[in-house]
């Protein structure tokens, strides 16, 4: 029986922000297809319980599967943090490949020892950040900065406006000068990378979308499942918001180049 998502790369996040993602795993996997979907009626997930979130990501992966995917990426930090492992758990043959905030080429930057950390609260509550800090932040001064509304207002689109510098400038605007780089440790944030420059100041920036692609190249060929370069890539997106208008917004964020 053949399904309808056969040999394709799922993909998801609470909503938009696992685009980011998107965009760097279709660049260095042209020939893959990949099953986008973005949770944009439940989102943001930054704010919801451990437990929703598992059982929220439990669901998406499990219909996934059903229609035929044969790798899942967690595009999104915070479902990472609450339920990357239960889902390998429940799923020992299937590749899932998370996200987390890139602390990691933070600290390993020459340049940089006052590290602002912008993720969701859950992100910076669970013990896979705790760890990273553990890890690599010891060392060097780490700002880490919940940033509630967030990606709920980059969902809204029309990211240029005063009202999200206003917000960014709530939530960062005290660090202006004291941080020199910073770690964009929600999918969303990349897409605001200029307006988070504008009220912080140019410094360095970290996200997770390269080394993610590369992590999920490296799996799938490990595994031998990457496809035939005789295959074209294409891209579906669906969302739990399953409107043209949310869907068109999903291909604009796509299309948006991440300075
Ligand atoms: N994009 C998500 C992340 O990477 C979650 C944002 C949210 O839904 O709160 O954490």
């Amino acid at each position: 029986m053949t399904r309808e998502f056969d040999g394709y790369i799922g993909m998801f996040d609470s909503g938009v922000g696992g685009v980011s993602v998107l965009q760097a795993a279709a660049a260095r996997l042209p020939h893959e297809k990949f099953l986008y979907y973005g949770d944009s009626a439940n989102a943001p997930y930054g704010e919801k319980s451990r437990a929703w979130i598992r059982d929220r990501s439990d669901a998406i992966v499990s219909n996934m599967l059903a229609l035929g995917v044969k790798a899942v990426v967690i595009a999104c930090n915070t479902a990472t943090s609450a339920a990357a492992q239960m889902l390998r758990d429940e799923h020992p043959n299937m590749p899932i490949i998370g996200v987390e905030p890139a602390l990691k080429p933070a600290a390993l930057s020459a340049d940089t020892s006052n590290i602002l950390v912008m993720a969701t609260r859950v992100t910076l509550r669970l013990e896979k950040f705790q760890k990273l800090y553990r890890t690599w932040g010891v060392k060097r001064t780490v700002y880490p900065v919940p940033c509630p509304g967030l990606a709920d207002r980059i969902e809204k689109g029309n990211l240029d406006a005063p009202d999200m510098y206003d917000l960014l400038e709530k939530l960062i605007g005290p660090y202006r000068g004291k941080a020199d780089s910073v770690v964009l440790g929600c999918t969303h944030y990349p897409f605001v990378k200029e307006q988070i420059a504008r009220v912080i100041g140019d410094v360095e920036m970290f996200d997770s979308g390269e080394g993610t692609a590369r992590q999920l190249a490296r799996r799938i060929d490990e595994l031998g499942i990457s496809a035939p370069a005789s295959q074209m890539g294409s891209i579906v997106f669906r969302s739990s918001r399953n409107t043209p208008d949310e869907l068109d917004l999903y291909r604009t964020f796509f299309d948006m180049k991440i300075s």
